[in-house]
């Protein structure tokens, strides 16, 4: 079995249309390939798909796309109406909420409808991909595809190899990564894959020193731009990113490394996970935000 990445007219299936889902979109449109996108909710990809372009159409705005190479991209994406649409795909990312057991249906699915070359993979932030692939006939052409959050701006992908991933899948995710303008990282299944894993303490220390009483999210996040010359802070980061993702993905990596203290979350994580105040998708989280995501100053 082979991969070819440099396919000209090559078609990627995107299943989940919300934050990262659109970013995927993106970038594979930019690495000049088709994209087929569904997602459970009515309305979802086609609001998705929307998104993007309106993506597309500020770059034109700011002159780093023509606006007839932004109309081209937006005829190359199909809004699906079911998994049986992705049978041209020659790899399919999965982007859906974070559970496991959705996944798992996701993927079983998915495979009665796919091609036997075409590639399988996740963008799971947490989940062993060997505990997604279990549920395939075909384990060894499932891996990860981690992107990071916002898709078109950050380039690192982890592709991340299951239990019994093949190295032509690996080898073709790494170019069809880099033909989406990312830079591609093979990592082990390990919990939290490498990111995740040694970026935690970023997020849980934050979390402590705030949880102590030591200093407030946005002195936390100030220290950390101002000092640490990150781009923004744990707080600003958790918001971004979504507490609704964020706090699931902290107790799944808590878990997976037995309970290790150090990757202990705090009850102010959870105490906004369960007010719903998301972040930035919901007007609130750490801090507060505008119709426009901007943050409002406290
Ligand atoms: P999101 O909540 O913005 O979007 C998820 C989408 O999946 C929703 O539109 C929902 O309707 C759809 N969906 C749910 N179940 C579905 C199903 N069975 N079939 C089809 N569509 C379904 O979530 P987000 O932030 O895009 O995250 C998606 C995945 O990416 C998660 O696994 C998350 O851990 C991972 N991830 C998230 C990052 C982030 O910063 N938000 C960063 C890297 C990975």
């Amino acid at each position: 079995m082979g991969f070819d990445a440099g396919k000209a007219g090559l078609t990627v299936g995107v299943i989940g249309a919300g934050a990262m889902g659109q970013g995927i979109v993106q970038v594979s449109l930019q690495g000049e390939m088709n994209v087929v996108l569904f997602d459970a909710k009515d309305g979802a990809a086609a609001n998705g798909k929307e998104q993007v372009v309106k993506r597309l159409e500020r770059l034109v705005e700011k002159g780093k796309r023509t606006a007839d190479a932004v109309a081209a991209m937006k005829d190359r994406v199909t809004v699906a109406s079911s998994l049986a649409d992705f049978r041209d795909c020659s790899c399919v990312v999965e982007a859906i909420f974070e559970n496991i057991e959705v996944k798992r249906q996701v993927f079983a699915e998915l495979e009665e409808h796919v091609a036997d070359d075409c590639l399988l993979t996740s963008n799971t932030s947490s989940l062993p991909i060997g505990s997604i692939a279990r549920v395939c006939k075909k384990p060894e052409r499932v891996a990860g595809f981690h992107f990071f959050n916002p898709v078109p701006l950050m380039r690192l992908v982890e592709v991340i190899r299951g239990p019994g991933t093949e190295e032509w899948v690996m080898d073709g995710l790494c170019a069809l990564g880099e033909r989406m303008g990312r830079t591609p990282v093979k990592v082990k299944d390990a919990p939290g894959f490498l990111v995740n894993f040694g970026g935690r303490a970023f997020t849980t220390e934050g979390l402590a020193v705030v949880h102590e009483g030591v200093a407030t999210p946005a002195q936390v996040d100030a220290v950390m731009r101002d000092c640490g010359h990150f781009r923004m802070g744990p707080f600003q980061l958790m918001d971004l990113t979504g507490i609704d993702v964020n706090y699931p993905v902290s107790l799944i990596v808590h878990e997976q490394y037995s309970y290790d203290p150090r990757l202990r979350t705090v009850p102010l994580h959870k105490a906004l996970y369960d007010a719903g105040r998301f972040g930035r998708k919901t007007g609130i989280g750490h801090f507060r935000y505008d119709d426009k995501g901007q943050e409002i100053d406290p």
